[in-house]
């Protein structure tokens, strides 16, 4: 589905030798979900830049490749890039109030893809295929959050808002960049077993970035771990939950709240593999 190889990206504002992706490589397969965990800084969101299209070309330089479903876009064609990642990847952020357009209705937002990827379709049809999406995306009653605006929805409403905008046209991949941090944890808890059930039900690969170990434990199959830029580790989530090999996936590890670690009994899974 995706296979990044060898990506550097270098800002020309920083240092010649820092680069903020320093060489990575990495697959997400069909209807896999895969988790980019590193700290702040290490380079996450600018990799999902790099795939989604959305990478500062004149303030940066950059190299690798980067396959979309057997298509080479990092250096292609410009038009043909755009359309492959548009018809190809969903997106959802972080900040989902950010992301709208406050004087739109969230309606007329979830379904504004279409007018440039399905321009032949009818206004009542892009109506009819935002309700459905908003119905996956569990919204209750889509047919009166469709007339809203974004301030008259909680966030934890935008962000399944901002998550049926991202699967109106069924792309293949879902680019998700911590799209639960900035909601409380019951909520970040619900939307996460809704991108799970969207790859269940639909087959959508999803790259989940996250900062957040538990997160990142709770959803995906295989980790990536990020540090300065590079892969440092990688493997299942139960390889890397208990037996990280590098320092650095260690500390990441011991950041997750001991209450997190008991609650899924992973503390006591920890506490056998060290006496062994
Ligand atoms: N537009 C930009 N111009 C210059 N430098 C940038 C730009 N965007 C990101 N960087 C730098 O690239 C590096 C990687 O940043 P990135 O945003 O990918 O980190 P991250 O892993 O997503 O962190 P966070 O968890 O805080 O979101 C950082 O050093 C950052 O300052
Ligand atoms: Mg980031």
């Amino acid at each position: 589905m995706l296979e990044v190889k060898n990506l550097r990206v270098h800002f020309k504002n920083a240092a010649p030798d820092r680069f903020a992706v320093d060489g990575t490589s990495f697959t997400v397969g069909d209807g896999e979900i895969v988790g980019l965990v590193g700290e702040s800084g290490s380079g996450k969101s600018v990799t999902a830049m790099a795939i989604s299209g959305l990478l500062p070309r004149r303030q940066s330089e950059y190299s690798g490749e980067i396959w979309l479903d057997g298509v080479e876009i990092l250096n292609g064609d410009r038009n043909l890039m755009r359309q492959m990642q548009g018809d190809t990847i969903g997106v959802i952020f972080q900040e989902p109030m950010s992301a709208f357009d406050p004087i739109m209705t969230i309606g007329r937002q979830v379904e504004e893809s279409l007018l440039v990827h399905h321009p032949e379709m009818s206004p009542a049809a892009r109506r009819s295929a935002a309700l459905t999406a908003m119905a996956e995306a569990e919204l209750d009653e889509p047919e009166i959050v469709y007339e809203k605006y974004p301030h008259e929805l909680s966030g934890g409403m935008l962000q399944r808002a901002m998550i049926a905008a991202a699967i109106i046209h069924s792309p293949k991949l879902l680019l998700a960049d911590e799209p639960t941090t900035a909601l409380d944890v019951t909520i970040q808890g619900q939307i996460l077993d809704l991108l799970k059930k969207i790859n269940k039900t639909k087959g959508t690969s999803i790259l989940f970035i996250s900062h957040n170990m538990r997160v990142i434990r709770h959803l995906s199959e295989r980790v990536l771990v990020m540090y300065r830029g590079k892969i440092v580790e990688q493997g299942s989530v139960e390889d890397v939950f208990l037996h990280p090999q590098e320092a650095y996936t260690k500390k990441l590890i011991d950041s997750i709240p001991a209450r997190d670690r008991h609650l899924t009994g992973l503390k006591e899974k920890l506490k056998g593999n060290e006496t062994t």
